[in-house]
């Protein structure tokens, strides 16, 4: 078992990483499920493979299951969810030292995080992330939020999780769309800092998407241990190392919001042709060799994701692409930062990116 710790200013945490987790839920809960009643949200697709499970592992225990099952989808981080939830949870009796249990993807992740974040003006959840995303990046940081109508993860709240369990079985059930999704996260980590995790992808990558279980580990594992690096060094995205874990995201959510968040393109399929485009943008600026921008597109479409813009059928020009990059969070009195590269692994906050030259960029791109 790979154990990584999140080293966040007064309220450190663990991250375990192996398969089985789940099935040994409550000893590696290690106490801190300390009443016999256990919430537990998930979505109705994850509890149809792992509620018994879950069951299993509580009753056996001693435990009763509270079970909020929740339709899967993008559609469940809203207001009505949450408020649902928090009701739920006052219902229960739930106090401020009891520990929530969310048992899925990043959208049960994020909001019953959420909703721990506010209930009582703060009570414990524990992450147990069901998709190669939310083990690699959702379920690790604190970051907790909803949509709402103007845009997705708009409210939210930073709060940390008690525990993270990183159960790998979980990931024989997860559809391999959503397996690659989460591979562009994975890809990410080598892209913002570490070539060498990047040459580790390529060489083993096409083997961790097929199941070695060897393989996964280490590429959830080493994920984690970057992102809770970045976490403990920029907790609230204020210096602007955490801003690194932006890389793809500026150019994916334009995109992501141009295709209207369809099923169309996971996010994750959107990051990795964010991450292309933040390659090439660098090396037109001539920062980034174009070789090795031309190395990260290879990369992704050979892993099987898609790497083009022009191969998305947007139908807009890359002026309505920057339109949405406006809405971006990360806009600054009037400015927006981008995450380029000055090669692999050396990924940078660059401050003076003109709007106007990126829509040209992307007309140059959606024109293929
Ligand atoms: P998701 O939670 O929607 O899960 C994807 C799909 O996979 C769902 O249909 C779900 O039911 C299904 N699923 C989940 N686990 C499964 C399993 N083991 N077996 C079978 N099916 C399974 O999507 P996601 O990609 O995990 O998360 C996306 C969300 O995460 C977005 O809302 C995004 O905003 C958020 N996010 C948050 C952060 C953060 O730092 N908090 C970071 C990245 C993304
Ligand atoms: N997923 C970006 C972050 O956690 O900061």
């Amino acid at each position: 078992m790979a154990v990584i710790p999140v080293d966040v200013s007064g309220r450190p945490y663990e991250v375990r990483v192996e398969a089985g987790l789940l099935a040994e839920l409550v000893p590696n809960c290690r106490g801190l499920l300390r009443k016999p009643g256990v919430p537990v949200v998930t979505d109705q697709t994850v509890h149809k493979a792992w509620g018994e499970v879950i069951e299993a592992s509580l009753r056996s225990n001693g435990h009763e299951p509270h079970w909020r099952i929740l339709p899967p989808g993008e559609q469940t981080k809203s207001w009505a969810e949450l408020s649902a939830i928090v009701d739920w949870l006052l219902d229960l009796g739930v106090e401020r030292g009891d520990h929530i249990l969310a048992l899925g993807g990043g959208v049960i992740g994020d909001l019953t995080g959420f909703a721990a974040a506010i209930l009582k003006r703060g009570c414990h959840f524990i992450q147990l992330p069901t998709t190669l995303l939310s083990q690699v990046d959702s379920s690790v940081g604190g970051k907790t939020a909803i949509n709402t109508p103007a845009g997705k993860n708009l409210v939210g709240a930073f709060h940390q999780p008690a525990l993270v369990l990183a159960d790998l079985a979980v990931l024989d059930t997860l559809p391999a769309r959503e397996l690659l999704a989460g591979y562009a996260e994975v890809v990410k980590y080598g892209l913002i800092g570490d070539a060498d995790f990047f040459a580790w992808c390529d060489a083993n990558g096409a083997q961790m998407l097929a199941g070695d279980s060897a393989k996964r580990e280490y590429a959830v594992a080493h994920s984690v241990a970057a992102k809770a690096r970045i976490v403990a060094e920029d907790e609230r995205e204020t210096t602007g190392t955490r801003a690194l874990l932006n890389l793809g995201h500026t150019f994916g959510h334009a995109i992501e919001a141009e295709t209207g968040y369809s099923a169309d393109l996971l996010h994750g399929e959107a990051v990795a042709v964010g991450m292309v485009l933040a390659a090439r943008y660098s090396a037109r600026r001539s920062i980034m060799p174009r070789a090795s921008a031309d190395h990260v597109a290879r990369h992704l479409a050979a892993a099987g994701l898609r790497s083009e813009l022009s191969g998305l059928g947007l139908d807009c020009d890359g002026h309505g692409l920057v339109q949405h990059m406006l809405h971006d969070k990360k806009m600054d009195a009037g400015t927006l930062p981008f995450v380029l590269m000055k090669g692999i692994g050396q990924a940078f906050l660059a401050k003076d990116v003109d709007l106007a030259d990126v829509a040209k960029f992307l007309d140059e791109q959606l024109a293929g």
